[in-house]
C-alpha cells in the first residue's frame, strides 16, 4: 500500500473480503454489500460484506466449537506462544495497518501507528499473563481443602467502535484468548478492516480456526443478534449510553454477562500552580487527539481563575496553529469519522451560539485544505459555560472544549464531579496533596495526574455512573474473562 498512490486516488488493493469464520475469510449469506467511506476525503474507498443473524449463528457455533474441543484445553504456555507470535506480526505489518486504519477512521497516520503498537503491546502483555492466571487456597478446618480456579467464560462477543477500532478490539480479544475465550468480533459499520486484518494475522501467528471470528455489519443486524445469541456468554461492548442500554437490556434474556465501557465528559482540573508547559500541551492534546473523539477525551477544562486568562490565550493561540489534513498526510488534526457525526458537533455548536455561548476559536465545519474535501470540524473552544449547560453535560465526542471556571480546588471537585459520567478526570497541579486528594474524592475509573492519558495497557481502565462498568486492560481485564470456580471438599 502506498500513500501517494492512494492520495492520488489509485484504488485502496488488498483489502480482506467477507466475514472471517472459522479461520478463513467467508461470503456473507445475503450477498449484500456496503461501503466504506475515508473521512479525509468523504468518499468511498471499499466495501465490505454486510452480516446478518445468520453469519452471526455460523460465527458463533464456530466459537462455540473451537471453545469446547480445542481452545479451553490448549496449555497456557502453547496460548502464550500464540499470542507473543501475534504481537511480533502486528508490528510487522504496522505500516500496513496504520494506513488502513486511517483510511477508515480519518485519524492522522502517526496516531493510528500508535494506535496499532497499542494493539502489538496488548498481545505481548496478556501474552506474558496466560500461565500466571493461578486461584487461591482457602483455610478451611481441618479435613477439608478448599481451592479456587479461574476458568475461561466461554464464548465471548466483541462489539467495537468506530473511533479506535484496531486497540479497541485488541484491548477485547487480547485477555478473552489469554485466559482461554473464544471470540465473535463485531467491529463497526464505519470502519470494519483492521479487525478483519487481526483476525488474518492471528491465524498466521498459529491461532486454531474457530477461536477468533469476525462479522461486519450493522449494528441492528449483526450487533443485536449477538447480544441475544444464546451462546454466546459474555458480550464487551464499547460505544454510546443509548446503544449500551440497549446491549445491557437484550443481554438480560439469556443472563449474558456484560462489560460496558460507554462514554465520558471527563474534566481536565488545571490549577494556579500548574507546571505551564506540561498542562497546555496536556489540555491540547486531551481533547484534540482524533478530533477529540475519543471516549476518555478531556472535554471539559475546570480552571482555576487565577490563571484562566492568561492560559485561554495561549491554549487559543497553540490551537490556531494545529496543522488540519487528510490523515495520511499526517498532520495535527484529521476529520472526524462520517457526515453523520460531523452534523452531530455542528449542531452542538449551533445551538450554543443561540444560548450566546463565545466561541475562542474554532466553531465551524471545514475541510481539508490541500482538496477541499473530507469531514472537518475546526478544533473549537468554547468559553466559560455553567454547570446545566449542554456543552457541559453531554458528550459531543468532537474537537469541542468547554471551559468552566472554578474559585478553588474545592470549587474545582465539585465540578469535576457535577457530571452524570465518570471515565476520567486529568489533574494538573505541582502540589502533590491536592492532586492526590482531588484523585481520592473524584468519582471517574481512572485518574491522569500531570499527564493526560498517562499508562497503558498495565492499567486498568472503565468506568464509573454513565461511562459504564467492568473493567478492561490490566490484570483486572484478564479476569473480566473469567469464571472463579471454588471447590471445597471433605477429605478426611
Ligand atoms: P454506537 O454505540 O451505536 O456504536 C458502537 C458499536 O455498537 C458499533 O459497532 C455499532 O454497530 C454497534 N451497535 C449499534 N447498535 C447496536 C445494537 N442495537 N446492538 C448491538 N450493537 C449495536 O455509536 P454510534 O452510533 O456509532 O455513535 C453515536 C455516539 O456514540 C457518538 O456520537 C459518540 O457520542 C458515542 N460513541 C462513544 C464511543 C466511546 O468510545 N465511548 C464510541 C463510539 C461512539
Ligand atoms: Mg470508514
Amino acid at each position: 500500500m502506498n500513500i501517494q498512490d492512494i492520495l492520488a486516488g489509485k484504488p485502496v488493493t488488498g483489502l480482506p473480503m467477507g466475514h472471517y469464520i472459522d479461520g478463513c475469510f467467508v461470503q456473507g449469506s445475503s450477498g449484500r454489500m456496503m461501503d466504506s467511506f475515508d473521512p479525509g476525503r468523504g468518499t468511498v474507498f471499499a466495501q465490505f460484506a454486510a452480516g446478518n443473524a445468520t453469519d452471526v449463528d455460523a460465527a458463533v457455533a464456530s466459537a462455540r466449537e473451537a471453545f469446547e474441543t480445542v481452545w479451553r484445553k490448549t496449555p497456557a504456555a502453547e496460548r502464550a506462544r500464540i499470542l507473543l507470535k501475534a504481537a511480533e506480526l502486528i508490528r510487522a505489518n504496522a505500516k500496513r495497518l496504520a494506513i488502513v486504519e486511517t483510511l477508515d477512521c480519518g485519524k492522522p497516520l502517526n496516531e493510528a501507528l500508535g494506535d496499532v503498537n497499542g494493539a502489538a503491546r496488548s498481545f505481548e502483555y496478556y501474552a506474558g499473563a496466560c500461565d500466571k492466571l493461578q486461584g487461591d487456597t482457602f483455610p478451611l478446618p481441618h479435613g477439608y481443602l478448599g481451592y479456587s480456579v479461574y476458568e475461561p467464560v466461554g464464548v465471548t462477543a466483541h462489539i467495537i467502535p468506530w473511533n479506535f477500532p484496531i486497540s479497541t478490539t485488541a484491548r477485547g480479544l487480547a485477555p478473552a484468548l489469554a485466559a482461554g475465550c473464544t471470540v465473535v468480533a463485531k467491529p463497526a459499520e464505519q470502519t470494519p478492516f483492521t479487525a478483519l486484518l487481526l483476525a488474518e494475522l492471528l491465524s498466521e501467528a498459529g491461532l486454531p480456526d474457530g477461536v477468533c471470528n469476525v462479522v461486519t455489519g450493522t449494528g441492528a443486524e449483526v450487533g443485536a443478534p449477538l447480544t441475544t445469541h444464546p451462546h454466546v456468554d459474555q458480550v464487551t461492548f464499547t460505544g454510546s449510553v443509548v446503544t449500551g442500554q440497549k446491549v445491557m437490556r437484550s443481554a438480560a434474556d439469556n443472563i449474558t454477562r456484560v462489560v460496558l465501557e460507554l462514554g465520558g465528559k471527563s474534566p481536565v482540573v488545571v490549577l494556579n500552580d500548574c507546571d505551564w508547559e506540561q498542562t497546555l500541551t496536556g489540555v491540547l492534546g486531551a481533547i484534540f487527539e482524533n478530533a477529540g473523539q475519543i471516549c476518555s477525551a478531556g472535554s471539559r477544562l475546570v480552571i482555576e481563575r487565577g490563571i484562566r486568562d492568561r492560559f485561554l490565550e495561549e491554549l487559543v493561540a497553540r490551537t490556531k496553529t494545529l496543522t488540519i489534513g487528510h490523515g495520511l498526510r499526517d498532520p495535527q488534526f484529521g476529520p472526524v469519522n462520517s457526515q453523520e457525526h460531523l452534523s452531530k458537533v455542528a449542531g452542538f455548536i449551533d445551538r450554543a451560539r443561540e444560548r450566546g455561548a463565545e466561541i475562542l476559536t474554532g466553531g465551524a465545519i471545514t475541510a481539508d485544505p490541500e482538496t477541499g474535501q473530507g469531514w472537518f470540524y475546526e478544533p473549537t473552544i468554547v468559553a466559560d459555560r455553567p454547570c446545566d449547560d449542554e456543552l457541559v453535560q453531554e458528550e459531543i465526542f468532537g474537537p469541542v472544549l468547554t471551559v468552566q471556571v472554578a474559585e478553588d480546588a474545592a470549587h474545582a471537585l465539585e465540578l469535576a464531579n457535577d457530571s452524570k459520567y465518570g471515565l476520567v478526570a486529568g489533574i494538573y497541579t505541582q502540589d502533590i496533596s491536592n492532586a492526590l486528594s482531588l484523585a481520592s474524592e473524584i468519582d471517574a475509573g481512572q485518574i491522569y495526574i500531570n499527564e493526560y492519558f498517562a499508562g497503558g495497557i498495565e492499567v486498568p481502565f472503565g468506568g464509573n455512573k454513565f461511562s459504564g462498568f467492568g473493567r478492561e486492560k490490566g490484570l483486572e481485564g484478564l479476569k473480566s474473562y473469567c469464571k472463579v470456580k471454588s471447590v471445597a471438599a471433605r477429605i478426611g
